[in-house]
């Protein structure tokens, strides 16, 4: 039996690059090895303040997004959170066995919480949400981004928790994060990771972003002072831009430099935005054929939900029986 691989994807604001080289390449690029399920996670994305229309129209966009960078329907279920109730009843069990403490020591909860006027229940929550999320569906491998891995470290850490209480019955799960690209850093501030929730101008090349727009962000991005284009973890924007570029061209760090050797600043940035958008056109490209019917969307979403309701199921009913619900 193949190991199953559970992910999730806000589908607040664009979706960004750090999405893609952290996340989705490799979700697509190991999909015929396991039993993938993909979940756009829209109740995560009501944590914070939203837009109803912008919500739901971002929702089926991203599910284009996951077909255009090649999630193949065949080999992986693709569904909407909200579309399956037993995400939100599983959060509820699994709340009243989580310490506040686990909560309160989150970094996103902390960064995001400092970021908001009044702090609502659900931010707090968040990270039982998505433990429910990956618990339900017997998750072996859960690949995502570098600041994702606490959030999975808390997953397991409430499924041990449980199973210790009531026998095995959570499968536990593992973070799966990649070497490279497990945190690609905003353009504007090299120091801050590129992230959907910042709104200030050229900070993320978004995949739907156009040539223009690519090249204009890149050619602005945060250096340093100096010169020379050399991996160095001490010069993070040039850094980060070297390491965009190794993602997208999969040339290794030494032939990047000396391929860069003599060469500046703004040598290194019009390679890389040419570089990006050439990566991005066949995604887009892609993006526009599999959105023009907007049906197939509904119905790959539709398809996705049937696929894993019976696994959910399953894993929502042995929970409640255990604990005498029903
Ligand atoms: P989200 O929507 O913020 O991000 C989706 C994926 O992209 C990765 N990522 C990055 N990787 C590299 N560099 C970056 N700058 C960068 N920014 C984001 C994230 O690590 C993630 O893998 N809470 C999750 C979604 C979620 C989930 C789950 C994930 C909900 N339930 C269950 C796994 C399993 C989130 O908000 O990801």
């Amino acid at each position: 039996m193949k190991k199953r691989v559970f992910s999730g994807i806000q589908p607040t604001g664009d979706i960004h690059i750090g999405n893609y080289l952290g996340a989705m390449r490799h979700w697509a690029a190991s999909q015929a090895e396991f039993d993938n399920i993909f979940c756009i996670v829209d109740l995560h994305s009501i944590t914070v303040k939203h837009d109803a229309k912008q919500l739901y129209a971002k929702t089926r966009e991203l599910a284009g997004l996951l077909l255009a960078v090649g999630i193949d329907p065949e080999q992986s279920a693709i569904f909407v959170q909200s579309h399956l109730p037993q995400h939100s009843e599983l959060t509820w069990i699994l709340n009243c066995f989580t310490p506040l403490g686990w909560l309160q020591r989150m970094h996103q909860y902390k960064d995001k919480s400092a970021k908001q006027e009044t702090i609502g229940m659900g931010l707090l929550d968040y990270p039982v949400l998505m433990a429910a999320d990956i618990l339900l569906y017997e998750s072996d491998y859960v690949p995502v981004g570098e600041d994702q891995k606490q959030h999975v470290e808390l997953a397991r850490d409430i499924a041990g928790r449980f199973n210790s209480i009531y026998g095995d019955l959570f499968r536990m799960p593992e973070p799966v994060i990649s070497k490279t690209g497990a945190r690609i850093m905003g353009l504007d501030d090299p120091t801050k990771k590129m992230a959907k929730s910042e709104t200030v101008q050229g900070h993320a090349i978004n995949l739907l972003d156009s040539p223009d727009s690519i090249r204009k962000k890149i050619m602005r991005a945060t250096t340093d002072s100096q010169r020379d284009v050399v991996y160095d973890e001490k010069r993070p924007g040039v850094f980060n831009l070297l390491s965009i570029y190794q993602l997208f061209t999969g040339k290794s760090r030494s032939e990047i430099g000396s391929h860069f050797k003599g060469k500046g600043y703004s040598d290194l940035k019009s390679e890389l935005a040419e570089v990006i958008i050439e990566g991005l056109r066949p995604v887009q490209e892609r993006f526009k054929d599999v959105t023009n019917d907007p049906a197939h969307i509904e119905k790959l979403l539709q398809d996705g939900a049937d696929k894993v309701r019976p696994i959910a199921d399953k894993t929502l009913n042995k929970v409640k029986r255990k604990l005498g619900l029903g």
